[in-house]
């Protein structure tokens, strides 16, 4: 067999192309075909994110990689990238190191446009027009729902950003890259993980502490950047928030300052929570006519937006 290609259990072979669909900051992620699905019920098309030859070498890297995605794949929701296994080669003994074989530790995704939520945002802003700030709340929305099931499942994301939201063909925003995620138990000892101006502070001063509302406080700094387009940078320090917050509707900036209060015991309590804030503040922004040609969506139908495509 030619080209490179990622082996798993149960005789799982799946070709993967050589060029890119996108690049993150600790792994590569390619379209791939599956040429046999071993064991696992498979679409013919995928996504393979393999870890990025630097990281590789790092035992705690390859670890927390492939136990994400793994802990990812036993989770399932529309508002979720849909992960399907995750594997170690070396570390199962699955490597015959033949040629083309990727060894790197990799995970089985769903393939889905690669165009994430910080590349879409002019496109999705054009579309919405004066609805922009609904639009928002719709996407942040779906955003939520897909965390309540991350965080039902056990998890933290902890890495929650407009990079990190993928669109299904539907524009159904999916939350995708678990590569952060661990258990939510308290205490387990972890290491410091997520991007600097979307992440908690306790992120950065407790890394041990941190719980579902880490990611709470996430969603607060995505829809902050998607309304005034700065990076979010100390939003929880009360003064720069409201600075930065000064002449966002009061509903939803009201909801921004709960979600990125800088200690978690005031923030939401749950996803749920800030979902049913976040929908009362939508409503509450009252019909606004959108602009010729953009759809006016509604905040109960999400996958009725149209003609998006990509940029
Ligand atoms: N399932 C997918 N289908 C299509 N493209 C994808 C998919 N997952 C990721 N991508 C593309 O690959 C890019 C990098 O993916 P991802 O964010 O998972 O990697 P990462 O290295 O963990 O990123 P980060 O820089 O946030 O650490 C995404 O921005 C997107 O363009
Ligand atoms: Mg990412």
């Amino acid at each position: 067999m030619s080209g490179r290609f990622v082996r798993g259990p149960d005789g799982l072979v799946v070709a993967v192309d050589a060029v890119a669909l996108g690049q993150g900051g600790t792994a590569n992620v390619f379209p791939g075909r599956v040429i046999d699905p071993g064991a696992l019920q498979l679409p013919d098309n995928v996504a393979v994110k393999v870890l990025q030859p630097g990281l590789r070498r790092k035992a705690a890297w390859a670890s927390q990689f492939v136990e994400s995605g793994r802990r990812a794949s036993m989770i399932s929701h529309p508002n979720l990238v849909r992960l399907f296994c995750a594997c170690d080669p070396v570390a199962e003994g699955l490597s015959k190191h033949e040629q083309g074989e990727i060894d790197a530790p990799w995970i089985l995704m769903e393939h889905l446009s690669p165009v994430s939520l910080d590349r879409m945002r002019p496109q999705l802003q054009q579309q919405f027009g004066n609805s922009w700030l609904r639009g928002a709340c719709t996407i942040v929305g779906g955003v939520l729902r897909g965390l309540e099931a991350v965080h039902a499942g056990g998890l933290v994301h902890r890495d929650v950003k407009p990079g990190n939201v993928l669109f299904s063909d539907r524009q159904e925003p999916k939350l995708s890259d678990f590569t952060s995620a661990r258990l939510s138990k308290p205490g387990v000892v972890t290491n410091m993980h997520g991007t600097p101006a979307f992440m908690a502070p306790e992120q950065r001063l407790r890394p041990r502490a941190v719980d579902h509302r880490a990611d709470l406080y996430g969603v607060g700094t995505t829809l902050t950047w998607l309304v005034r387009a700065v990076d979010p940078f100390y939003l929880f320090h009360d003064e720069h928030r409201r600075a930065v917050l000064t002449g966002v509707h009061s509903a939803v900036a009201a909801v921004i300052d709960r979600a990125c209060q800088f200690d978690p015991a005031r923030r939401f309590a749950s996803a749920a929570e800030m979902l049913e804030a976040l929908n009362e503040a939508a409503r509450s922004l009252g019909e606004q006519a959108p602009e010729p040609g953009s759809a006016a969506p509604s905040l109960q139908e999400p996958s009725t937006w149209t003609s998006l495509t990509e940029g």
